[in-house]
């Protein structure tokens, strides 16, 4: 395509596939879902609504949308036999590693009577995925802390279900915090999609290989779980605990860890492979955190005052304006989770639910135009022929 999308042969010759869905401009901090600004789409948009777009390409009519997230929330419940999968951990098993078990663990359930040669049965794949994930993960954290699972309520949206199944219980009603819920589904937007990541390539190409939708997504949920990638929000607030105090001098201090090649400290929530700009998402959920932290009166929050200072100071400094380096996604988002009273342990598991729908319209993208099993090759560097020892 000419114009904005004009890419020169050299880049042309290093793309690992063509794809339609989500387009990331670097140099301009752009981010769009099928043409749409993330900031636009935060702004007047809803998960649900973004999960119908990166599926199917276009926004949903009123009456598609109501037909789209009817049809999710009436997949949300999971087959009563899953809750044996979470039975075989450990109770202080990492969530992550429970939640890549037990996607995988969906093959055996759905995969034998599943064609994916066939688009309509894709889409149910994709739906039972959207829909169940939540449900998933906060079984992951009920069972983390050994209170019985919640049931999905189909009459409260994607948002407010899922901080129901997480922080309600059978003995007493629980409210929903409008705010909250609504933070919430601005986390999971901002997480929804991002190109070829990591855990995105890992999910195409496991689906190149014809491997069931369920199998390719526990794949990506286990490339996700690395603190280079989707384990940043977690490592972040860890960051944050130790680095203590928002003193100039102390965070100087940490600045500087970060910029000695000889120490592995690196600022977590900091810098990006594609962004030379600020992150698109990053403005967004700083602007999130600052309204949930004002609702819950958390203003002052000291974990929230030294990232800002940390922010702050890092963007003037020499190394990281040479190297264009600047909060990503992941800064502030760990930030926001633990005030709404989300475990560190979880951070991750929230990240792969809302990454859900990307890895899956990207395996959908993949499938439908037609593949190749992918086979990366390698510039070999061992030794030349050698023959065997004669003993
Ligand atoms: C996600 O791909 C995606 O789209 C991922 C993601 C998504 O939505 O799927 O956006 C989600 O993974 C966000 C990134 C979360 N990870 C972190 O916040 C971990 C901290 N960040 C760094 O590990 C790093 O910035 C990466 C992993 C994100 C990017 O790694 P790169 O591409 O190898 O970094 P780079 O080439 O841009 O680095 C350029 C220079 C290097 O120094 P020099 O060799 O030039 O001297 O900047 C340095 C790096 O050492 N650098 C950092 C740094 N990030 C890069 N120095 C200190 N602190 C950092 N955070």
């Amino acid at each position: 395509a000419e114009g904005l999308f004009t890419y020169d042969p050299g880049f042309v010759a290093t793309a690992s596939c063509e794809s339609g869905i989500t387009y990331i401009d670097g140099a301009a901090g752009m981010l769009l879902h099928r043409g749409y600004p993330i900031d636009q789409l935060a702004e007047n948009s809803d998960y649900v609504e973004l999960c119908y777009l990166l599926m199917f390409g276009e926004l949903p009519s009123d009456e598609e949308y109501e037909t789209f997230s009817g049809t999710i929330a009436r997949h949300t419940m999971v087959h009563e036999q899953i809750v044996n999968f979470y039975k075989g951990f450990r109770r202080d098993a990492h969530p992550m590693a429970v939640l890549c078990g037990v996607v995988g663990g969906l093959a055996a359930f759905y995969h034998d009577n599943l064609d994916i040669t066939q688009a309509d049965q894709r889409h149910v794949s994709a739906i039972r995925l959207i829909a169940k994930m939540p449900t998933l993960a906060a079984m992951c954290h009920k069972y983390n802390i050994g209170q019985p699972f919640m049931y999905p309520r189909n009459d409260l949206n994607y948002s407010e279900n899922f901080l129901h199944m997480m922080f309600g219980n059978p003995c007493e009603n629980y409210e929903v915090n409008p705010v909250i819920a609504k933070a919430m589904d601005r986390i999971f937007m901002l997480h929804a999609d991002h190109e070829q990541n990591a855990s995105t390539s890992t999910v195409r190409m496991a689906g190149s290989t014809g491997a069931n939708p369920f199998a390719c997504i526990s794949a990506g949920i286990a490339a996700l779980w690395g603190p280079a990638h989707g384990g940043a929000n977690e490592a972040v607030l860890a960051m944050l605990d130790e680095i203590g105090d928002d003193s100039e001098e102390n965070i100087q201090r940490f600045i500087d860890k970060a910029k000695d090649k000889d120490d592995p400290f690196k600022l977590m929530g900091f810098g990006h492979r594609v962004y030379r700009n600020f992150d698109p998402r990053a403005n967004v959920m700083k602007e999130t955190c600052d309204e949930v932290l004002g609702e819950l009166g958390l203003g002052n929050d000291p974990q929230l005052q030294i990232a800002k200072r940390l922010e702050q100071i890092a963007l003037e400094d020499e190394y990281f304006i040479e190297r264009k380096l600047y909060p990503n996604v992941d800064f502030y988002s760990g930030i926001i989770l633990k005030a709404i009273g989300i475990p560190t342990n979880m951070f991750t598991v929230i990240f792969a639910m809302a990454r859900t729908v990307g890895w899956i319209s990207h395996w959908n993208e993949m499938i439908t135009n037609g593949y190749r099993i992918s086979r990366p090759r390698q510039l070999y560097t061992g030794h030349d022929k050698r023959d065997y020892p004669q003993k």
